[in-house]
């Protein structure tokens, strides 16, 4: 009996060995922490459950049977984060470079499923080499599983990808299935071709930095929706957004009660409009005086930074809040803007989060360049999306509301449940001296006419009563009372009850 219980222990002991010392060695070199001690930081102390640490690999070629591992790559199983459950899935780089073998697939999709059954986000930490180059098509099939459950998971559970090293070929698309992505900076790239490949086919001489890096993912191509530093603070970051979500589509998200009361005035919002309609300001700061202590979780912090996506609480209760920010680009909906809130909404509305509409919009950007790209295309996704959205919504327009982007913007049209304005908020069809150069035509060569036109049209339409006597607003709110109306209005949509028709899916204008 004694000899079983060793046998166990030792057994365990060299699964948790990984590729061994010198390896473990180059990984620390590498500022990279093993997939174990990964583990050990994203979850709760003592947590973890570990599945299929003695799966092996089935592959005889290339003198692989030799070549074996207990737990093939890949540490799996399930834990808790501030004691709600979770289910990961760690690739340990200094076994074979942490490639995806069948067997290796397998273990993730294991683990997937059971996530599925029992209604719990998936967290996958990756860094790997892609498939094992030694098991040919079992390896591209092992990741086809694996995408076949990030497809299926899709809207049923939270997925998060952490990127904490190599991910490149068809392995990225996992990843990009997924709700969230994060890379670590300096140490981590996405890409579907290496530099090397690159360089032949195009003749780019890039790093692979420069070509899928964590700068290159959040700045510029939207890949990724955050970066951090290191190993840690991204573990410690992934912990702080699980906070806002639920386990599941069946579940609201979690509450967390804080010690900000509700009805905590803003005298600060009651003159953060600048008298100037043409001067910007923060609109974080108006976020921040909304939400419980200030605090939020930004998606997308650094692409697209004309529109504001995060998680918040307010009175306790998770929150989406969508906010255009006049400090980039005027607040303008771009190409990057619409798609960065569009898809932020729908997983709001999957994961049953409020979503919170802060407006200040002149409209969608104008140009070539928006037009050649597909805003078309890519505004509807925007429009789409909140027009889909069942959750509750509720908008408060701060200042410009003008256009399609009134519309789109989470209007009363769009089955918005509580639209308010501020004071200083104007709706129209365009900003006051562009419809005054088209509809009085004539004063527009003129002006002294065209600024009287333009201050008739001001005085009419850039106010929020036009609007409010239609009823397409709700109320007209004081700035400093913004925190409590939009709790009191969150309270009241607890109960809200709507769904879209039955159908096979949409048609996203993708
Ligand atoms: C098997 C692999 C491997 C792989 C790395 N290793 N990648 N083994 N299959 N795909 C092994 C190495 O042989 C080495 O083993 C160990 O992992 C560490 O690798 P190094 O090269 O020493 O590490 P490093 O210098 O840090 O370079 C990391 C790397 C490089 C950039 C990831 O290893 C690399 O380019 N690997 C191949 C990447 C690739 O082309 N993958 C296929 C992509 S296509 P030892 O024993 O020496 O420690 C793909 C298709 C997916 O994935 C399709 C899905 C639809």
């Amino acid at each position: 009996m004694q000899s079983n219980l060793d046998e166990l222990e030792q057994r365990r002991a060299r699964a948790r060995k990984g590729g061994g010392d010198a390896r473990i060695a180059k990984q620390h070199e590498k500022h990279k922490l093993t997939a174990r001690e990964r583990l050990a930081l994203l979850l709760d102390e003592d947590s973890f459950e570990e599945w299929d640490m003695f799966v092996e690999h089935r592959c005889t070629d290339f003198g692989m049977e030799t070549n074996k591992v207990p737990g093939d790559g890949v540490v799996t199983g399930y834990g808790m984060i501030e004691g709600r459950p979770v289910f990961v899935y760690s690739q340990d780089f200094t076994v074979l470079g942490g490639s995806l073998s069948e067997t290796h697939a397998a273990k993730i999709c294991k683990i997937m499923d059971q996530a599925m059954k029992v209604g719990v986000p998936v967290i996958g930490l990756n860094d790997s080499g892609g498939a094992r180059i030694q098991e040919g098509v079992a390896s591209l099939g092992g990741y086809a599983e694996v995408f076949q459950r990030n497809v299926l998971a899709s809207g049923v559970v939270p997925q998060i990808s952490l990127v904490m090293g190599p991910c490149a070929g068809g392995a990225v698309y996992s990843p990009a299935i997924t709700d969230f992505i994060f890379m670590v900076e300096g140490s981590s790239y996405m890409f579907v071709t290496g530099p090397d490949v690159v360089k032949t086919v195009t003749h780019e001489d890039l790093t692979a930095e420069e070509l899928g890096g964590a700068s290159q993912h959040t700045k510029t191509s939207g890949v990724a929706h955050g970066s951090f530093a290191n190993d840690l603070e991204m573990l410690l970051g992934t912990r702080a957004l699980f906070s806002y979500l639920p386990l599941s589509n069946r579940e609201a998200p979690p509450e967390l009660p804080s010690l900000d009361p509700v009805d905590r005035p803003s005298a600060a919002l009651d003159g953060i409009i600048p008298a100037n309609p043409n001067t910007p300001y923060d609109m974080k700061h108006v976020v921040a005086e909304i939400v419980d202590d200030g605090e939020y979780f930004e998606i997308h912090q650094a692409f697209a930074a004309n529109i504001i996506c995060c998680l918040a609480r307010i009175d306790g209760q998770s929150v989406g809040i969508v906010a255009n920010q006049p400090m980039v680009l005027a607040g303008c909906l771009d190409i990057n803007a619409s798609r960065k809130a569009a898809r932020f909404v729908r997983f709001c509305d999957a994961f049953n989060i409020p979503i919170v509409t802060l407006v200040d919009v002149p409209g969608f950007m104008p140009g070539m360049s928006q037009e050649q790209g597909g805003i078309i295309n890519h505004g509807a996704k925007l429009l789409f999306a909140y027009a889909e959205a069942t959750v509750p919504k509720i908008t408060l327009i701060t200042r410009k509301a003008y256009g399609g982007a009134y519309d789109v913007m989470a209007s009363k049209h769009l089955r918005g449940d509580v639209n308010y304005a501020w004071p200083t908020a104007e709706i129209a069809v365009m900003g006051p001296e562009g419809a005054a150069r088209i509809i009085f035509r004539q004063a527009a060569d003129d002006p002294e006419k065209l600024a009287e036109a333009t201050a008739e049209y001001r005085e009419k339409f850039a106010n929020p009563f036009v609007a409010a006597s239609r009823g397409y607003l709700d109320d007209i709110i004081m700035p400093r009372n913004s925190r409590r109306r939009i709790a009191k209005a969150l309270t009241m949509l607890q109960s809200k009850d709507l769904q879209n028709p039955p159908r096979k899916h949409d048609n996203l204008p993708l």
